[in-house]
C-alpha cells in the first residue's frame, strides 16, 4: 500500500496549479444540467502510476461543480451509464422529499441505462454536495460525488475568490490503482470504515492555489471521504470560520487553537488571506499549506501561494447573511432516544434485522454489526413519526467505542449539549460528530414532509446497520 511516507515524498512531484474556477457545470440552453454516472479510467496517484477504473459524474473527479442561485430551480437530467442501479442525493439541502435521491426510500434506484429528472429549489445558500445514494459505500468510494454550491444573492466574495476544495481519501494499491479487494471488507464495516491512503483535493494530490496577496478568499471544504474524520487547524493558516455544513454564521468567527474535526460529509467554510507580517506566527510568508492532522504526521492537503502587491487585511468588513430557519421550540419537543450499539469490541445486544431477530451466526453473512435502538438498518416502521412543524430532540447515546458522523436528511439542526466543547452549539449543522461513549442532543423543527434518512455518514457503518428513517406528515 502507498504509505503516509509516499504521501509526503510525492508532495513536490505532484504539486500543480489549479485553475480557480475549476470544473463548473455548464447548463444546457434550457437551463438543465446534464449529469451522467460513468465508468472511466483515471490516474489517481500520478502519471507514473497505473490508472484505476473509477465511477464518476461526467467522467470527472470530482463531478462537475453545480452552482445555482439561492431560491432558484435546479434541474438535473441524470443518466445512469453504470452497470448497476444508482441515485443522486443532494446532501444538506432542505429539499422536496421526492428529490432527496435515497434509493429505496424516496425513489426507486435508477436502473442501468435509465434516467431521472432531479428538479428542486434550494432554499438555503451555502456549500453542499451531491453523491450517489445506492450502495454508497461502494459508489462513493469509486468517485461518485461533486460539489453543489448554492450562491447567495449577494456573494461574500466574488467568483475568483471563491474556492471549493473537495477532500477525499482513496485506498490505493502499490501500483496506484483503487484497492478493490478490500471493497466491502468486513474488517472495515465493523471497525472505522474504509480509510484511504491517498488524499486528493478536487481529484488531485496537493494542488497549489496561486492567490493575490492581501485579498480575501473563501474556501469551501467538503469532506467526501467514506469514513475519515479530517482534522484541520484554521488557526494555523490564520483563517476565520464562515460557517458549517452550508450555513454561514452572522459574522466570521475566530477559530480557537484546537483542531477542527470534519466528519465525512461535513463542510467548513473558511476565509483566508495572506497573513501580514507580525499578524501571525506564520510571519510574513508567501505561502502556506492546509494540513490534515488526524494521523501521526501532518499531511499537506493543498498549498496557497501569494503574489502581487500587499493590501490591508479586510476580513472583518465581510457581511454574512445567515439562512433563515425556524428555531426549535424546546418546551414542546418530542424526545427521541437513539442508542448506538455494536462495532468491533462492542456489544450489539439483541438486534432485529429486516423484521427478524439477528442471530449470532447471521452477523457474518449479513455484515450487520451496528444497530440503532436494537434495530440494524432500515425497518418497515420509522424511528419516529411527527406532524409537520413539530420540534424534535434526538438524544444520541453512543455505546460503541467508535467515533461516528451522524447525518439527518432534509433538515438542519442545532446541537444542544455535548460533553466536548469543540462545536459551538449556536451553529446549524446537518451532520454531527459523536465520540465513543459520548451523548449528543440535537434539536430541529421537523418542517419538511416526507420520509427522511438518519444515518452514520461513515458509509460502511451505514451499510452495516447504522441507518434508520423518520417521517414528517
Ligand atoms: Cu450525504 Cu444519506 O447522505
Ligand atoms: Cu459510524
Amino acid at each position: 500500500m502507498i504509505s503516509r511516507r509516499n504521501f509526503m515524498q510525492s508532495s513536490v512531484a505532484l504539486a500543480m496549479s489549479m485553475p480557480l474556477a475549476t470544473l463548473v457545470s455548464k447548463a444546457r440552453a434550457d437551463g438543465v444540467i446534464e449529469l451522467r454516472a460513468q465508468k472511466i479510467s483515471k490516474k489517481l496517484a500520478g502519471e507514473s502510476y497505473a490508472a484505476s477504473q473509477l465511477w464518476l459524474y461526467n467522467g470527472k473527479s470530482p463531478g462537475p461543480e453545480i452552482r445555482v442561485k439561492q431560491g432558484q430551480r435546479a434541474r438535473v437530467h441524470f443518466t445512469n451509464e453504470l452497470d448497476e442501479p444508482t441515485s443522486i442525493h443532494w446532501h444538506g439541502i432542505r429539499i422536496d422529499n421526492a428529490m432527496d435521491g435515497v434509493s429505496g426510500l424516496t425513489q426507486a434506484a435508477v436502473p442501468s441505462g435509465g434516467t431521472f429528472e432531479y428538479d428542486f429549489v434550494a432554499p438555503d445558500a451555502g456549500t453542499f454536495w451531491y453523491h450517489a445514494h445506492n450502495n454508497s459505500w461502494n459508489q462513493v468510494a469509486r468517485g461518485l460525488y461533486g460539489a453543489l454550491i448554492i450562491e447567495e444573492p449577494e456573494p461574500v466574495v466574488d467568483r475568483d475568490h471563491d474556492l471549493t476544495l473537495m477532500l477525499d481519501d482513496w485506498r490505493l494499491e502499490d501500483d496506484g490503482t483503487l484497492h478493490l479487494a478490500s471493497m466491502g471488507s468486513f474488517m472495515d464495516w465493523s471497525h472505522a470504515g474504509r480509510l484511504g491512503n491517498w488524499i486528493t483535493v478536487n481529484g488531485t494530490s496537493q494542488p497549489e492555489f496561486k492567490l493575490n496577496a492581501g485579498e480575501n478568499y473563501r474556501l469551501r471544504l467538503i469532506n467526501a471521504c467514506n469514513a475519515r474524520v479530517i482534522q484541520i487547524s484554521p488557526a494555523a493558516i490564520n483563517a476565520l470560520i464562515l460557517g458549517y455544513d452550508g450555513f454561514v454564521f452572522d459574522r466570521p468567527a475566530q477559530p480557537d487553537n484546537d483542531t477542527l474535526s470534519m466528519a465525512p460529509a461535513q463542510r467548513v467554510d473558511l476565509l483566508i488571506n495572506q497573513p501580514l507580517a507580525g499578524q501571525s506566527e506564520l510571519n510574513d510568508i508567501g505561502e502556506f499549506a492546509l494540513q490534515e492532522l488526524s494521523g501521526q504526521n501532518p499531511l499537506s492537503l493543498a498549498k496557497f501561494s501569494f503574489s502581487g502587491a500587499r493590501k490591508t487585511r479586510q476580513q472583518a468588513a465581510l457581511k454574512l447573511t445567515p439562512n433563515s430557519i425556524r428555531m426549535p421550540d424546546l418546551d414542546n419537543a418530542v424526545n427521541v432516544p437513539l442508542i448506538m450499539t455494536g462495532g468491533a469490541m462492542g456489544r450489539m445486544g439483541t438486534v432485529s434485522y429486516k423484521g427478524k431477530p439477528l442471530g449470532r451466526d447471521d452477523v457474518m453473512r449479513t455484515k450487520q454489526v451496528w444497530a440503532f435502538n436494537g434495530v440494524a438498518n432500515l425497518a418497515d416502521e420509522p424511528l419516529f413519526q411527527v406532524e409537520r412543524g413539530q420540534t424534535v430532540v434526538i438524544k444520541t447515546e453512543n455505546k460503541t467505542g467508535w467515533i461516528h458522523g451522524m447525518h439527518v436528511h432534509g433538515h438542519h439542526f442545532r446541537i444542544l449539549s455535548r460533553q466536548r466543547k469543540e462545536l459551538p452549539s449556536m451553529h446549524w449543522r446537518d451532520t454531527f460528530i459523536i465520540d465513543g461513549d459520548e451523548t449528543v442532543e440535537i434539536a430541529f423543527v421537523a418542517d419538511n414532509p416526507g420520509k427522511w434518512l438518519l444515518h452514520c455518514h461513515m458509509l460502511e457503518h451505514a451499510a452495516a446497520g447504522m441507518q434508520t428513517w423518520f417521517e414528517v406528515v
